[in-house]
């Protein structure tokens, strides 16, 4: 299987793309419900939890994980990559989130200013800085944290009106410090969601990128050039979600991530 991470819910937009775009391969979606959210965790604290959490899915037989998490990617990735997997796990391998957004990101931008809204985790760590640096030095970088989204979308309250008036908020701050950016990356799981009321929000020109169908593209194109792991990939077209938390409330927000009915198992990671 295709193993699937997230903190929680929002991987389930990721997942949903991945398997409009790849559907022939099975997937096992792990959500850490019960220590979401991961936005204002410390690094350790991420690793720790992300390195749990690939122990699972790798003990479950997935030759391939998936990190759809922003905050788990820019603060656990790497090190997992590098420290855990020659010395644990050298036939499998962890794919994260931000690589395939910053090289869809520069494709495209005129300006070459580029707009991130993310958890504050994410923006303090400049992971999308350093990796947008690698691709192009010439592009600048303007973040926006947005730490009121993911518990205001979790709650279910994305139709609020208050959770416009946030959107607005958020943008004006980002768009008034830097008025030339042309490309805008919803960097976390959550905001797809409220993809709509960015869109809205920010005039016509600008462009916004939702990670999800980036993420599913990149997929289908490593998996092309990977055959040794692709060929490793059960093909029965089993979806398995687990969760750390109670499986009714997954179940019942994973309609509003997935837009589909699911029956989550509920586990315990740690
Ligand atoms: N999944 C997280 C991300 O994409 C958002 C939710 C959380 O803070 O745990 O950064």
């Amino acid at each position: 299987m295709i193993g699937i991470f997230d903190s929680g819910f929002g991987g389930l937009t990721v997942l949903k793309r991945i398997v409009e775009r790849v559907p022939q391969y099975d997937y096992l979606y792990l959500g850490d419900n019960a220590r979401a959210p991961y936005g204002g965790r410390s690094e350790a604290i991420v690793f720790e939890f992300t390195c749990q959490a690939v122990d699972f899915l790798f003990k479950r037989g997935c030759p391939l994980i998936i990190i759809a998490c922003n905050t788990s990617s820019a603060k656990a990735l790497r090190r997992i990559q590098q420290e855990i997997l020659p010395r644990a796990y050298p036939e499998r391998r962890v794919l994260g989130v931000i690589r395939p957004s910053v090289e869809k990101v520069v494709e495209g931008t005129l300006s070459r200013n580029i707009g991130i809204l993310a958890t504050e985790g994410v923006v303090l760590s400049d992971a999308y800085i350093k990796e947008l640096e690698k691709l192009d030095p010439a592009i600048r970088v303007h973040q926006q944290a947005c730490p009121l989204l993911v518990p205001i979308i979790e709650a279910g309250e994305q139709d609020w009106e208050g959770t416009g008036m946030l959107v607005r908020r958020y943008l004006a701050e980002l768009l008034a410090r830097a008025p030339s950016i042309d490309t805008l990356l919803l960097a976390c799981t959550h905001y797809p969601i409220l993809y709509d009321l960015f869109r809205k929000s920010v005039p016509p020109g600008i462009r916004i990128l939702e990670q999800g169908p980036i993420v599913a593209e990149k997929l289908e194109d490593y998996l092309f050039r990977h055959p040794e792991i692709e060929r490793r990939l059960g093909r029965e077209r089993k979806r398995i979600f687990m969760t750390t938390d109670t499986s009714e409330k997954f179940d019942r927000l994973a309609q509003v991530f997935y837009g589909q009915r699911v029956e989550s198992q509920l586990v315990s990671v740690d």
